[in-house]
């Protein structure tokens, strides 16, 4: 540029050459600049306060008088060419910046989402809950007991005989060691012993539960399955409340055109007893009977061993199995498709069943 001290008067003109050079070297900058970022540092480097051309332009007032208006001439025109390219390539940049932006930004509103799979109740789980609901709507209570019982209150209790057939090895999962008398429960049936000795009369409860027994496991059959169990237990019970509730239980499950009947059976722990069988409106392949569980009054020998006054108080009980009950509600062939644990099968009757 020019050998100028800064501050001291200079009588020589400034160096034309030079400064054409510093404005081509900085046109040349700007449009090789391929981003607004390197276009900054270019910014900087040509029009910043240490850049030639502000050098020179800074070297006018010490010019000799002469002088002056050329050089200012000169400047402004230089300045001029250098800001006019940085707007040309700042809008160009600009340009192409957003068009980039609208491309990598674009959301594609209609892509389909990536969904998480949430499973589904089981339908045992969601059946279970819907029989729940209609005893307690009904003013009934869930009553619980253990899965490891004793055979005191599997079997004996319960009116049972030493010599029963249902004790022996190939019903029942003993539970080691023999002598403490345990056994996997073969009923929900030992819950009303429990709720009888544990509550006060009346009682009104609904016992559901997983039960187990020595069998294989095929289409209709499995070694660990679910009961419902009822006990009401109050003042002049008799066989026409039973018919009552399980009819009402009956509609409640499956419609209104459902109906119930009561033919004579035997079980240890009820006097009279009767199987039950429902009039199914929707069966798979037109309405029908099918059997559906036990039933009765309670035998006065269950009373007794859970201390309840025989002559004072009377009671009725049923006990259903919830798989067997899924399969002629929801026609579903196979018992294994219930504990297999595949999602597909549980997914399938969605959240209400
Ligand atoms: N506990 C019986 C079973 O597992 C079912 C049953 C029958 C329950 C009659 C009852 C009843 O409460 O009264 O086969």
């Amino acid at each position: 540029m020019t050998d100028t001290l800064p501050g001291a008067a200079s009588p020589n003109p400034l160096d034309e050459a030079a400064i054409t050079a510093a404005v081509e070297d900085a046109v040349a900058a700007i449009a090789a600049a391929s981003s607004l970022e390197e276009l900054k540092a270019v910014r900087l480097a040509h029009t910043g306060e240490k850049s030639p051309l502000s050098l020179a332009n800074r070297e006018i007032g010490s010019l000799a008088k002469e002088h002056k208006a050329a050089a200012g001439k000169l400047m402004g025109s230089s300045r001029g060419r250098v800001n006019q390219a940085l707007a040309a390539r700042t809008q160009v940049l600009e340009a192409e910046n957003d068009a980039r932006i609208l491309v990598e930004e674009t959301v594609d509103v209609t892509a389909a989402p990536r969904r998480r799979r949430a499973g589904a109740r089981h339908p045992l789980s969601t059946l279970q809950d819907r029989v729940s609901d209609i005893f307690v709507g009904m003013g009934w209570e869930i009553a619980e007991g253990p899965e490891v019982e004793s055979e005191w209150f599997n079997f004996d209790a319960l009116n049972f005989k030493p010599d029963h057939p249902a004790r022996e090895m190939q019903d029942t999962f003993f539970v080691e060691p023999p002598e403490a008398h345990l056994v996997m429960r073969t009923h929900t049936s030992p819950v009303q012993v429990r709720s009888m000795l544990e509550r006060d009369v009346p009682i009104y409860v609904l016992c559901p539960g997983k039960v187990f027994r020595t069998d294989e496991l095929d289409a209709t059959h499995t070694p660990v399955f679910h009961q419902f169990e009822g006990l009401a237990i109050d003042k002049n019970l008799s066989m026409a409340d039973l018919r009552g509730t399980l009819e009402h239980f009956a509609r409640q499950m499956f419609g209104d055109e459902a109906s119930i009947r009561l033919r004579p059976n035997y079980f240890p722990f009820t006097e009279p007893s009767a199987e039950l069988d429902i009039w199914h409106p929707g069966a798979k392949g037109g309405p029908r009977w099918i059997e559906w569980g036990g039933c009765g009054m309670v035998n006065s020998n269950v009373l007794r061993a859970a201390g309840i006054d025989p002559d004072i108080y009377s009671g009725f009980a049923f006990g259903m199995g919830i798989e067997r009950t899924l399969m002629f509600r929801n026609e579903v062939g196979d018992m294994r498709d219930m504990i297999e644990g595949d999602v597909r099968f549980s997914e399938h009757f969605g959240m209400e069943i």
